[in-house]
């Protein structure tokens, strides 16, 4: 019996302080005075989010009630408390106009422990800067005309392996894997060294270590502990990635760096993996730049996968499914195709990409309407008063920027729910302000593959609408529905469309 009672008393006893802790913590902004939604104990406004409902749909319902009513307001990603900005003037400054202001993403990263996370989308700080500088110094965004013969090598590799393997039609095809195979083929190729043939061999060890590079027993609770207690989680030596795929890119990496150094004088395609690679020659020669060490290479190429494959395999499959859909927009684009490619002898040369001005409002709708990544994420890293506010920022702050529900705000899109390229024709993209379509972000911590994966989508896109007409099966699941249970904003289900040749 007393061993009842003291049982009883301890859980009362820690039910009571939980109930304290929870209490406090989501009364973080009502202490300050910030504008905010009643959060739920101990959801904050995360209540059903992984399961019933995307945390983009979170943000699109306070983004379109609070909207207007101040520039920004407080949100809580369960107990931690952040602030969700709503207002576009306010957008910018954070963005672009003070960034130095707002540097940081504040992901959790740990470079002696796991190797992998040395990347630009997780790191902040000193190693970001760093990190930044060396890329910069390759001067590699004005490289990129370079890199199109390397990606059309992956595209024509891609043509043959179609022809083969659909020389006709197919009543129901999935084209997730179709368009995942182009995109693993590209960073195989371009950031790994390693030729690859995704239609014709599917279960190398590349395409697996692609799709399971979290470790086997990734928990989304202890990541987000580590999203709130970084230093804590690195003194435990918290890593996220397996060892497995860790030591498997290390390995990948340390070998095609030795062969293109010392088996090539000089390299005869120019991609991703030899820029990095010349960086180490150049160095020595000129001081302006920087040597990436092996490990930086390893996270650099990684970057590719973590920020890019997902991204891309989306955008191209939801594009795939709303060209299905509207065979009036899907017919469009391919005379623009043709049309382009008459114009220029067939080859899908620099030009030719440029004048593809159709297909290109398509990605950007489609990039609109299914925004893969559907926020964006700042760490305010200096006190910061906001123009035309009385609001301070608080070193320490998170920002979230819900681009997502800024893509679908009536006020810049005429008709919001629908796939309309339209909305990108230039006199409509004149009229609205830059910072209502940002599916890349904008500033100094901007995608930094913007205009490379740009081109990377459109020549997959000119491969497939070029020879095959796309239309919903059986198997196509309308309307769409995303999965809740991931941050990046993905269809549940894989995509299915009967593909016939034209
Ligand atoms: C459709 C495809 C893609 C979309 C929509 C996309 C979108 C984004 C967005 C929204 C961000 C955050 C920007 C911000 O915080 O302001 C980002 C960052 C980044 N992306 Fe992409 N991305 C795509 C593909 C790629 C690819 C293929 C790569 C390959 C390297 C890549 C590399 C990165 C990196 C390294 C960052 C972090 C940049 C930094 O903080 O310095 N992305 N991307």
């Amino acid at each position: 019996m007393e061993l009842l009672q003291r049982v009883l008393f301890t859980l009362v006893g820690a039910a009571s302080v939980c109930y304290f802790v929870i209490k406090v913590a989501l009364g973080h902004w009502k202490r300050r005075g910030i504008l905010h939604e009643k959060p739920k104990k101990p959801w904050g406004h995360l209540k059903g989010v992984g399961r019933k409902r995307h945390v983009a749909e979170v943000l699109q319902t306070l983004y379109d009630k609070y909207k207007g009513q101040a520039p920004f307001i407080g949100f809580f990603a369960l107990l931690k408390p952040m602030l969700l900005i709503l207002d576009l003037d306010s957008i910018n400054y954070i963005l672009l106009k003070d960034a130095k202001y707002f540097m940081d993403r504040g992901l959790y990263y740990n470079i002696q422990d796991d190797v992998l996370s040395q990347n630009q989308l997780q790191m902040d700080g000193i190693e970001w800067q760093h990190m930044h500088l060396k890329l910069k110094s390759l001067q590699w965004q004005e490289k990129l005309q370079n890199l199109l013969p390397a990606l059309l090598k992956v595209q024509q590799t891609f043509e043959n392996s179609l022809k083969d393997k659909i020389p006709k039609t197919v009543a129901a095809q999935n084209v997730t894997e179709l368009v995942e195979g182009f995109n693993i083929d590209c960073i195989s190729s371009l950031a790994f060294g390693l030729e690859g043939d995704s239609l014709r061999y599917r279960n190398t060890q590349f395409h697996h270590m692609c799709k399971s590079y979290t470790k086997s027993n990734f928990n989304i609770y202890k990541a987000y502990l580590a999203f709130w207690f970084p230093s804590l989680a690195r003194l435990f030596q918290y890593h996220v990635y397996s060892p497995m795929a860790t030591q498997y890119f290390q390995k990948l990496i340390a070998e095609k760096l030795t062969e293109r150094e010392y088996q090539r004088t000089q390299s005869s395609h120019f991609d991703f993996l030899q820029l990095w690679c010349d960086s180490r020659k150049i160095s020595q020669r000129n001081q302006m730049y920087k040597k990436l060490e092996n490990q930086e290479i390893v996270g650099q190429a990684f970057s590719f996968i973590l920020a890019g494959l997902e991204s891309t395999t989306t955008t191209l499959s939801c594009c795939l499914y709303e060209l299905a859909l509207q065979p009036d927009i899907q017919h469009r684009a391919r005379s623009e195709i043709r049309a382009v490619l008459a114009k220029h002898q067939s080859k899908l040369t620099e030009d030719a990409l440029n004048d593809l001005v159709y297909l290109k409002q398509i990605l950007n709708e489609t990039l609109r309407k299914h925004s893969p990544y559907p926020f964006l994420l700042r760490l305010t890293t200096k006190e910061y008063e906001l123009p035309n506010s009385i609001f301070m920022l608080q070193e320490g702050n998170h920002l979230i920027i819900p681009t997502s529900a800024i893509h679908h705000d009536a006020a810049f899109y005429a008709r919001p729910d629908k796939f309309d390229p339209e909305h990108f024709h230039s006199k409509n993209v004149q009229q609205r302000p830059p910072c209502a379509f940002l599916p890349y972000g904008m500033g100094p911590r901007a995608c930094m593959a913007q205009h490379y994966v740009q081109q990377q989508m459109l020549v997959c896109l000119v491969t497939l609408l070029q020879c095959y007409s796309f239309t919903p099966c059986a198997e196509t699941i309308i309307p769409l529905t995303y999965d809740n249970s991931k941050v990046l904003r993905k269809p549940k289900k894989d995509i299915w469309l009967s593909m016939q040749k034209t």
